[in-house]
This record gives C-alpha cells, structure tokens and sequence, in this order.
C-alpha cells in the first residue's frame, strides 16, 4: 500500500512500501537541488509550517527549504517567540494554524507523543520532527536514502548504531525502519545508554563498539545528548572517547568502504573522532543533501494523499 497517511509520527508500523515509496520520489525530486532555479511548483497553494519547541539547525532549516523549492507558503514558529511562552497549549497551538489553512504542521518537541496528540486535534498534516526520546522519522528516512544510494538496497545491510541509543530518537526510527526494509541492526553502547527494552525489539545489542562494527556496512555514531544525560550515565567524555568513539582504528574493523554517518550536529572528538568525520568514508555532508530530498518527498506524498493537492 502506497502512502496514504494524514501524519508522518514515526516509523513503527509503515510498511516497506510506504518507505519505498518516499525513498523512491526522493530520488526523482533530489536532482532539483543541483539545478539552477530550485523552484518547483509540487506544493503550490500549499501552507507549511515548521513548529519547533526545541533547538535545530538541519531538520528545521531543511523542511523550510523542501517547502520553499516546491513552492508552498512556509513560515516558521519558534515556541520562545510565539504564544506558547504566554501559556497557549499545543492543541490551541494547533488549532489556530489550522484554522489559517495550514496543511502541514511539522513539530519538535521534547515529550515523547506531543506529535501524536496534536495530530489528534488537528485537520493539518502532522510530520514529527522529533519528539523527546521517541522518534525522528524523516532523519531515519534520509538516513535509508544515503544508505540505498551507496548499496542499491538495504536488505541484508549491517548497520551499526554506535553510542548515546538510550537518549536517541534517531536510533528508535532507524531500528523501525531498517527492520523493515530487511537490514540488520547492532546498536552499541554502555550499560548505562543502552535501554532494555530495545533488546525485544530483535536487534542485536551489545557493550563493545568493536562487536558491532565488525564487518559492518554502516558505521552510524549518535550524538552524545548532554542537555538529557542525568547524573552518572557518563563516568567521563575523555573515557567515553576511548572506549566507545568511532576512530579510525575502529573504523578499520568494518567492511572496506563502510558508510560513516553521523545525524548531527556532532560532538567532535567525544562520539566521532574529526578524522573520521572528515575521511573519504563518511557521507555526513551526503546526509545533510539527502535530507532536504527527503523532506521534499515527505511533504509531497502527505498533501498528496491527503487530498489537497
Ligand atoms: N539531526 C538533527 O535532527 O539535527 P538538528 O537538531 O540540527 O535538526
């Protein structure tokens, strides 16, 4: 079944067609970010608007622009600036944007399921942009996109996810997604990063970076969360570098030309050592592109299916 969904809140329970299918037109509409114009009339008429109660540089500033290029009207609301900081509430929040004829609402917040909510008070598109601990679907997406442009496919893929997976969100939708499209999964962390309950999930979990990355195809490094590490989950950055960043040495155990990937925005030298960052193996730049693709992608399939456009 193609994509038919009002909301994009995550990638638990979509199907390896519906991710098939935002791949696949992320792959028709990225060639628009090399041409000259960058104007395509996909989303015109339509209404976008990013709601971000959180910080963000990539995702924020790459749906803004997806909108751009495909000629919807974008606005942006940062929650400090808005009505929110006066006690509005989320659903109030959701229900003046729809009431000016927003389509898409594209929220970052800190709760855990504050999408899910305002999407079940709003007549807009709901797209997570992350929400706490929970889930970042289209990170997860563009992450599949650079994966399928190296490999073709993902089925059988060793991806390793290395490093701060209990405080991830971006590790949660690559564990649903890569699942899905048949790839195997090694999340790596300390005890004190790394959930139990992920273990049910069927990926495989381990203590040693050096386990999951043998023979590894992709190489993922997570960000280490300071603004959400309580007390005592980290003994010390510099040991942590030691013990668990993806360097060199590590990089060397994985299949020769392994991706090296990073969400970002990086902790040089704690998670990822620069060298590695900056190798000819690492495709975060690659990353980045690819999410302004995929967005693109995203907004297009919702209005679409929606009914809108
Ligand atoms: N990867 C990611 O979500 O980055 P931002 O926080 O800059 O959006």
């Amino acid at each position: 079944m193609a994509l038919q969904r009002k909301d994009l809140l995550g990638l638990k329970g979509v199907t390896a067609e519906e991710i098939k299918e935002i791949l696949d037109t992320a792959a028709q509409l990225k060639p628009i970010l090399s041409t000259g114009s960058k104007k395509t009339p996909h989303l015109a008429g339509r209404s976008i608007v990013t709601l971000f109660y959180e910080n963000s540089t990539r995702t924020r500033m790459s749906f803004e622009l997806a909108s751009k290029y495909m000629s919807a009207a974008a606005a942006n609301i940062s929650a400090s600036a808005s009505s929110v900081a006066k006690g509005e509430t989320l659903i109030d929040t959701g229900r003046t944007l729809d009431s000016m004829g927003t389509d898409v609402i594209i929220i970052r917040h800190p709760m855990g399921g504050a999408p899910h909510l305002l999407a079940r008070h709003v007549k807009s598109s709901v797209v997570n942009a992350g929400d706490g601990m929970n889930e970042h679907p289209t990170q997860a997406l563009l992450d599949m996109f650079t994966m399928r442009e190296k490999f073709g496919d993902l089925t059988g893929l060793k991806v390793a996810i290395v490093g701060d997976v209990l405080h991830s969100r971006v590790a949660r939708s690559n564990i649903w997604g890569l699942k899905t499209m048949g790839a195997q999964v090694v999340l790596a962390a300390p005890s004190t990063l790394m959930p139990v309950e992920l273990e049910r999930t069927g990926v495989q979990v381990t203590n040693c970076v050096e386990d999951a990355v043998r023979e590894a195809d992709v190489v993922m490094a997570l960000r280490i969360q300071r603004e959400r590490q309580k007390g005592g989950l980290l003994a010390s950055v510099s040991e942590y570098n030691e013990f668990y960043a993806v360097n060199q040495l590590r990089l060397s155990m994985a299949k020769p030309g392994a991706l090296v990937m990073h969400p970002g925005p990086m902790n040089r030298g704690v998670e990822i050592n620069s060298d590695v960052a900056e190798g000819d193996q690492s495709v975060i730049n690659q990353q980045v592109t690819n999410g302004v693709a995929v967005r693109m992608a995203v907004l297009y399939l919702l209005t679409r299916k929606n009914g809108r456009a």
